[in-house]
């Protein structure tokens, strides 16, 4: 059970407050160290603003403002009426997370502008500079409109002074966010999602995203010209991007600034820029590590729906439930097990789901039953199949059955191009679906797992019930199509996991899947998986691969073992779509986890344990790639050794092609 201090002392000291009319339309702002600077400027009657690190320009002077309805521009003939500057200080405590106690630092300027027109509309800009990047928002505030707001574009720009290498993946694709990322030029840049990194010529690692999406459409970019990109809000099906009434406040653009692009794994500015927690107990939600009746059905062992080789049957259910107990991993997710599954179940179409009617071989209550005596709790699944009306007029019952079977945890997907068949799964529709149904199963006490979600953007600082979604292509695509390259996960720390914890399920030991299809493997060493559990950071994570492969197999110690908590996380190096290390000290004890993973080429990285307690001793128990494996060769052998060593030590890491090596420093 998990009860901590929601927040640590804080600091808050508000500076200056300037009324009236400001003498000059330039304002600066700094962040604390001083190295990253965001200015303001209202150029012409229209604002702007840039940004830089130390003396590199990163921003060049960029548009702000919207498109209402009619063309009514919201963007120009504007004066400043008056800035606020403060600055912020106070060190909070995550519920659950990578790191337990977490900064947020940062100096904020807001300025207050109003249109010089008869329509005299007041806009504020909200800016923050903070060591890690900076970030800005804005305001439409109650002005007595009380007419519908419709708005069409955002005009929103961000210049890019010098280009760079960007790290994308394609906006308004059909497989939503599962795409493998291209390495480009920003200049050569399609219309993407965020988060998008970008290694600059400059030398800096920049990542562009945004925090805080509530009751708003996504933020995509766009290259418009050169190295110019705009922000392109992903609209309804009639066009509008978003509709409101009275006032609207957007959510933070960020900006993340590294040195190194390694330095963008350890920002928290994304979480820093959403709102405290809003669940007053929450002794309920726990981080978990669990098994599945899923690998299965997907490599073809089972089927999600009924018949001969129907996973989710008791039968299967109860022999799935032996298997945690014999592992002693104490969650069991299981799919398939309601009415409404056919062969054809992932086409898009609006499937009718039930979320209350157990297949005909199926007992709910005898499964849950038999896991509560082996000590084991069920993860409940409710595929929508993207019928969102389907699903919401169920979702009462649903979770309220879920809750009767003592069931704490569900994951909730939505495979389907497009919601109901009509709305991106990003706009505006879908941002406020994920939220609603968040806040439903917090009113449950349940916690949520998204599948094909709207991406994050922090939101589990407020709502910690939000444990993970996946937005991104996980395992399962080595299940069925040519699968994920090597590179893959050496690429998403630096670009998906920005925006938070991913559904990845890692952990296949038989990657060459031989109960799978003919031709169809996990690219990886049996060692790279067991580093993903470190590497990949979630509070919820899948053992995915078939139970029995888990049976009598040394290496599962090390999943057995790994925490799914952690008082802290570094990462030792890395280069985006190469390698990396991260290392993480357990929340519970004073052990330390290490993940090191390569792409397609084998390499040894030298690392200092310099982060471990000095003057203290630890057994490394380390699980690596067996001498002359790689994922094309003898890839299921993993090598164990222990060893002796302390805050002096240094490693070298022997990384076959796309291995890894994984390493618990036991505190002896
Ligand atoms: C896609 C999800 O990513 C996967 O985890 C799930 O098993 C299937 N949909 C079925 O809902």
């Amino acid at each position: 059970m998990i009860k901590r201090l929601s927040i640590l002392p804080a600091l808050f000291i508000s500076l200056i407050s300037c009324g009236q009319q400001e003498e000059t339309n330039v304002h600066e702002l700094s962040s604390p160290d001083g190295q990253n600077k965001i200015m303001f400027e209202l150029t012409n009657d229209s604002p702007e603003y840039s940004v830089s690190h130390g003396d590199t320009e990163i921003i060049s002077p960029s548009e702000m403002g919207f498109v209402l309805r009619n063309n009514d521009s919201l963007s120009k003939n504007f004066e400043i009426t008056s800035v606020e500057e403060s600055s912020f200080d106070e060190t909070w405590e995550q519920v659950w997370g990578e790191k337990r106690n977490i900064r947020n630092h940062y100096n904020e300027l807001v300025v207050n502008l109003q249109e010089k027109n008869e329509k005299q509309r007041k806009l504020q800009v909200q800016f923050r500079a903070f060591d890690d990047g900076v970030a800005f928002r804005y305001v439409f505030p109650e002005q007595g409109i009380n007419d519908s707001i419709f708005i069409m574009d955002e005009l929103t720009t961000f210049r890019l002074k010098d280009d760079g290498k960007a790290w994308w993946i394609p906006a308004y694709h059909e497989q939503r966010y599962e795409n493998l990322f291209e390495a480009t030029p920003v200049s050569k840049l399609d219309t993407v999602h965020t988060p998008l990194t970008i290694e600059s010529e400059s030398g800096l690692a920049i990542s562009f995203h945004e925090a805080n999406l509530t009751d708003f459409a996504s933020m995509t970019l766009e290259m418009t010209s050169g190295t110019e990109l705009k922000a392109n809000l992903v609209p309804w099906a009639d066009g509008v991007k978003v509709r409101t009434t009275g006032s609207f406040t957007t959510p933070w653009r960020t900006i993340q600034i590294g040195e190194e692009p390694t330095d963008l794994i350890t920002s928290y500015l994304i979480l820093n820029l959403n709102e405290p927690n809003k669940i007053e107990d929450t002794s309920w939600i726990e981080p978990v590590k669990y098994i599945g009746i899923w690998w299965g059905m997907h490599i073809g062992k089972y089927t999600f729906w009924e018949g001969e080789n129907h996973g989710a049957s008791t039968k299967n259910a109860k022999e799935h439930i032996d298997y945690a107990n014999q592992l002693e991993i104490d969650h069991l997710l299981i799919e398939g097990w309601n009415k409404g599954w056919t062969p054809s179940w992932y086409e898009n179409a609006l499937h009718q789901f039930s979320f209350t009617e157990s297949t005909d071989d199926f007992d709910l209550k005898e499964v849950t039953d038999y896991a509560a005596e082996n000590g084991v709790q069920i993860i409940g699944y409710h595929e929508t199949g993207s019928n969102i009306d389907n699903y919401l007029k169920q979702i009462d019952s649903a979770f309220a059955l879920y809750r009767e079977m003592g069931i704490r945890d569900v994951k909730i997907g939505h495979v389907g191009s497009m919601l109901n068949m009509e709305e991106w799964h990003h706009g505006q529709f879908g941002v406020n679906y994920f939220r609603y149904v968040l806040e439903k199963a917090a009113d449950y006490n349940l916690t949520v797992l998204y599948h094909e979600p709207i991406k994050d953007t922090g939101e589990r600082r407020t709502y910690p019930n939000m444990l993970a979604r996946e937005g991104a292509r996980g395992i399962e695509y080595n299940a069925w199509s040519d699968g994920n390259p090597p590179d893959h996960v050496t690429i998403l720390p630096f670009t998906r996991f920005l925006a938070g914890p991913m559904d990845f399920t890692a952990g296949i030991l038989d990657v060459e899947v031989s109960q799978g299809y003919p031709g169809r493997r996990v690219h990886s060493t049996a060692a790279k998986q067991l580093a993903l559990l470190v590497t990949v950071y979630s509070p919820i994570q899948m053992l995915a691969d078939l139970p029995e492969n888990y049976v009598d197999k040394p290496e599962f110690q090390f999943l057995k073992d790994v925490p799914m908590d952690w008082e802290d996380t570094k990462v030792l190096n890395g280069e985006i779509g190469d390698y990396i290390t991260t290392v993480r000290k357990d929340i519970d004890s004073d052990d330390w986890y290490l993940g090191s993973i390569t792409d397609e080429n084998e390499r040894d990285l030298e690392i200092s344990l310099s982060f471990l307690d000095e003057g203290a001793t630890y057994e490394a128990q380390m699980y690596a790639d067996a001498e002359g494996t790689g994922y094309q060769n003898n890839p299921l052998e993993v090598k164990i050794t222990n060893k002796e060593v302390t805050a002096e030590d240094k490693l070298t890491l022997e990384l076959g092609a796309s291995g890894g090596t994984a390493i618990r420093f036991k505190k002896l």
